[in-house]
């Protein structure tokens, strides 16, 4: 102890007491041999423990706690830590714990790592990880289960996890949890739900107040969705950089890193920038074109359903029987200033048995697309919906699902039951190339999402909301947020899209199909409808009834599942009413 100690008073002191209160003042107010930087203190909460008051200076002034208060509260319980490699984010987060687990007797902390080897060579046992930072006298027991388990002299437990394992997680519960090396998480999603489920014990206080639940991540940043959602909720957030603990970096390291100054991988390594997520996407959100609300849903020509379906091995948790999502999208192919493009038409992420998942496979090929609008010819005296409409109604025609795995499974099942679908097989590509090999459709415009509509107050009239549909959201920040594994918590979109854009583009856009397709603008032979339109094929109907421009106002997609039951293939369907 320095100076400080003589105005301290040490009866009722414990051994630990006094280790942790040493531990405690070094980190904040400085001497040998660790002092935070401003930064690396974290200003959650007070501490203000009656246990511990006996150690707190005579005078009962908070100086020593000062600096963290004046950064005042943190209304999420959340801190994000996000800096350069090197920084000192193990440390920090070590010492917080160190903090946290000393302060409140008796709490419960989880920490957790990427994987087995880094919490146990880098969190518990590293030079700035956990049994580094809390001095001997306060540690009592630590165990190998053989995940690692740290009890304080105060009955205070640390215990360790690794990202890879998220399911350890679903039971205990914690007050504090620290997450290190987050961008690093291998199921990140899984483990951030459990956190999130498990961390829901209030501490009580001696004086009966309660210290809630608190969370500290520290990472250096990957452009990935999760630390985007953390900044936009609001969270509390340190930002630094490598330059700022030069002083306790080796020469090689600081120099092996700041190499990359001045470069992208520089802003992010060194100092903690999250790079733009859709900058560095493979599919850039720009690239996908809005299909405006009040322009006519174009006429679909081709309309394929996409499934990635969950079950394989990789994904199934033999412990808890948990699988991926299974994920679907729909898309319709459509003639565009004489050109074949691709409109996103549906999409869903749905955890499905396997006899669910044949179930909707079969109910995805017999819903409905179209559009519906002002009828043509409005009856005089009839109910006007009874009225011809210029209604394009219109079935699937094909089914892709990924030849592999669960796929292969669904398929063969699909068959007996009479379901044809298109076995897709990405070879060996893994989801990086695969989505690299179709990235020219978005960037030549060819692809479509619907904008999103809403009800004008003043006029009542159906406007565009400026944005892509909010339905197609889950697909959009997936497809557009992929930089590689682990970039989105979950990524089954990606496969539903590129496998739908790779048929897309071996079927409507490789070289020579694009020219078959005749200049609209010329007089064209007019179609005139039969008789009797509902006696000709499904396709046919599509010719009869198609009609290059809109015509009235209510432009809508449609999809329509309800009617299935009572609409046989062969049945009304061309007409509306
Ligand atoms: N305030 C400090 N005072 C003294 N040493 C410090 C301080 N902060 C960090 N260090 C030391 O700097 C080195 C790097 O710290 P640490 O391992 O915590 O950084 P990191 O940001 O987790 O690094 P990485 O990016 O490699 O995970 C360690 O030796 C650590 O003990
Ligand atoms: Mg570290």
């Amino acid at each position: 102890m320095s100076d400080t100690s003589s105005t301290i008073d040490l009866q009722g002191a414990s051994t630990g007491d006094l280790a942790f209160l040493d531990a405690e003042r070094q980190w904040t107010s400085g001497g040998w041999p660790v002092q935070g930087r401003n930064h690396q203190k974290i200003p959650l909460d007070r501490w203000l423990d009656d246990r511990l008051s006996a150690v707190r200076r005579k005078d009962d002034d908070d100086s020593l706690w000062d600096e963290r208060e004046e950064d005042g509260t943190n209304p999420t319980g959340v801190c994000l830590i996000m800096s350069g490699r090197g920084w000192g984010k193990t440390k920090t987060g070590a010492q917080w714990v160190r903090r946290q687990a000393g302060m409140y007797p008796g709490s419960i902390t989880h920490v957790i790592a990427p994987t087995y080897a880094d919490l146990r060579g880098v969190v518990f046992e590293g030079p700035s990880g956990l049994m580094a930072t809390i001095p001997a006298p306060c540690v009592r027991n630590l165990t190998y289960s053989p995940y690692p388990e740290l009890t304080l002299w105060n009955g205070s437990v640390i215990r360790g996890f690794s990202s890879e394992t998220p399911d350890r997680l679903r039971g205990p519960q914690a007050t504090f949890v620290w997450g290190d090396e987050v961008s690093s998480w291998y199921k990140l999603a899984e483990c951030v739900a459990n956190i999130d489920f498990s961390t829901r014990i209030a501490f009580r206080k001696r004086d009966g107040t309660l210290v809630q639940p608190q969370k500290l991540y520290t990472t250096t940043p990957k452009p990935m969705q999760f630390l985007n959602d953390l900044i936009k909720k609001g969270v509390r957030l340190v930002r630094g950089s490598t330059y700022e603990n030069r002083a306790n970096l080796a020469e090689d390291f600081f120099r092996e890193v700041t190499q990359y100054e001045g470069t992208q991988i520089g802003r992010q390594e060194l100092h903690g920038e999250l790079l733009d997520i859709t900058e560095s996407a493979i599919i850039k959100k720009s690239w996908l074109r809005m299909w405006p609300a009040n322009e006519p849903v174009p006429w679909f020509e081709y309309i394929m359903v996409s499934m990635d379906t969950a079950f394989t091995e990789k994904t199934f948790d033999k412990k808890t029987f948990a699988t991926d999502p299974t994920a679907c999208s729909v898309w319709g192919v459509f003639k565009w200033e004489q050109r074949w493009h691709l409109m996103l038409l549906e999409c869903w992420e749905d955890w499905l048995g396997f006899p669910q998942l044949v179930a909707r496979a079969k109910r995805e090929m017999k819903a409905i697309y179209g559009h519906r609008e002002e009828a043509m010819f409005k009856p005089m005296v009839k109910d006007p919906h009874q009225g011809f409409l210029h209604h394009q109604q219109k079935k699937p025609d094909l089914l892709i699902i990924e030849e592999k795995g669960s796929g292969i499974s669904l398929r063969q099942q699909l068959d007996k039951e009479g379901q044809s679908s298109w076995p897709y097989n990405p070879g060996n590509a893994d989801k990086v190339a695969r989505a690299h090999a179709v990235s020219h459709l978005p960037h030549a415009g060819r692809i479509w999402v619907p904008e999103g509509r809403r009800k004008d107050r003043t006029t009542g009239k159906i406007v565009g909301t400026g944005n892509f549909s909010e339905w197609s959201d889950v697909l959009v920040d997936q497809v557009c947020t992929y930089s590689g594994p682990g970039t989105t918590p979950h990524d089954d979109h990606v496969d539903t899209t590129t496998q739908a854009w790779r048929v897309f583009g071996d079927m409507f856009v490789s070289e020579g199909l694009d020219k078959k397709i005749p200049d609209t603008s010329q007089p064209q032979p007019q179609g005139v409808p039969p008789a009797d339109p509902t006696s000709l094929v499904e396709d046919q109907r599509h010719d009869y009834l198609y009609q290059p421009e809109g015509r009235g106002e209510r432009f809508e997609l449609v999809r329509n599942d309800e009617r299935l039951t009572d609409m046989p293939s062969t049945g009304r369907g061309a007409y509306d009413g």
